[in-house]
């Protein structure tokens, strides 16, 4: 796993945004995977502006973002629908159809998530991998647990997690319970992945994620066998390495 540290979010982003436009440019039909989060936003913003001045397309791009809420509509601005929505999908040139989000709505929801791996296959997997991590290690919403998720499926969340994204909501109770996120296999067919984190709060985490073995208790540690893994971090959540 390469590791970059950059001084600054500003610059982690840009960073990030510049992997992306170089995947982009050497394949415009990349199959792109799209984590949400706060450490994204920075990225985005940067891509959004690039397609905005004519300097990058996603018109014949694939995007499949990585998980959702159970139970949130597309409408409800703390859905994963919604936030990709507003920060990246609706500002830049992807067609509508080429965009792929599990809808936590379903009514089946297993097989919801069934089909968004057998789409995810169709497409040939990702070419590139966006995520950030979760402060108990987990990628997308793939939980700490006895082994790691093989296939995308619906998944409880922690009590940590939802702790940690109850920030966004009027209150914890006002939190999903359940998700259907990408598995960890999913993750590991990608060509690359970039694991991006910043901030002094993601610190011990990521100290954790590189000094630890593999093992499904900190599910970002799978990265240590991916042979093509970035974890992108600012100075801050670099600080205990
Ligand atoms: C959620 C998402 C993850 C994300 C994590 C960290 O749990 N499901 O994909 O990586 O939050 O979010 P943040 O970037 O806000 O710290």
């Amino acid at each position: 796993m390469e590791i970059i540290i950059a001084k600054s979010y500003e610059e982690m982003s840009e960073k990030a945004a510049q992997i992306m436009k170089e995947i982009i440019e050497e394949n415009p039909a990349a199959v792109i995977g799209l984590p949400t989060g706060s450490t994204p936003i920075g990225m985005y913003k940067r891509l959004s502006e690039m397609c905005q001045k004519g300097e990058l397309s996603f018109a014949k791009a694939t995007s499949f973002n990585i998980d959702e809420y159970v139970g949130l509509p597309e409408s409800d601005p703390n859905s994963y629908h919604y936030f990709i929505g507003e920060h990246f999908l609706n500002n830049i040139d992807i067609p509508s159809e080429k965009t792929h989000l599990p809808n936590g709505m379903a009514e089946k929801l297993e097989e919801e998530a069934e089909n968004y791996e057998e789409t995810l296959a169709a497409a040939g997997y990702l070419d590139v991998l966006f995520a950030g991590i979760g402060h108990d290690g987990h990628l997308g919403f793939d939980e700490p647990g006895d082994h790691f998720q093989r296939r995308t499926n619906l998944v409880d969340l922690d009590p940590i997690t939802i702790e940690a994204n109850s920030r966004f909501f009027n209150n914890k109770e006002e939190v999903p319970t359940q998700a259907i996120t990408m598995g960890i296999g999913t993750m590991m067919a990608s060509r690359k992945i970039v694991v991006m984190a910043s901030g002094e709060g993601k610190a011990e985490i990521v100290k954790q994620l590189v000094e630890s073995e593999v093992t499904p208790q900190l599910p970002a540690t799978i990265l240590h066998f991916h042979p093509n893994a970035l974890l992108l971090l600012d100075a801050e959540a670099a600080k205990l390495l």
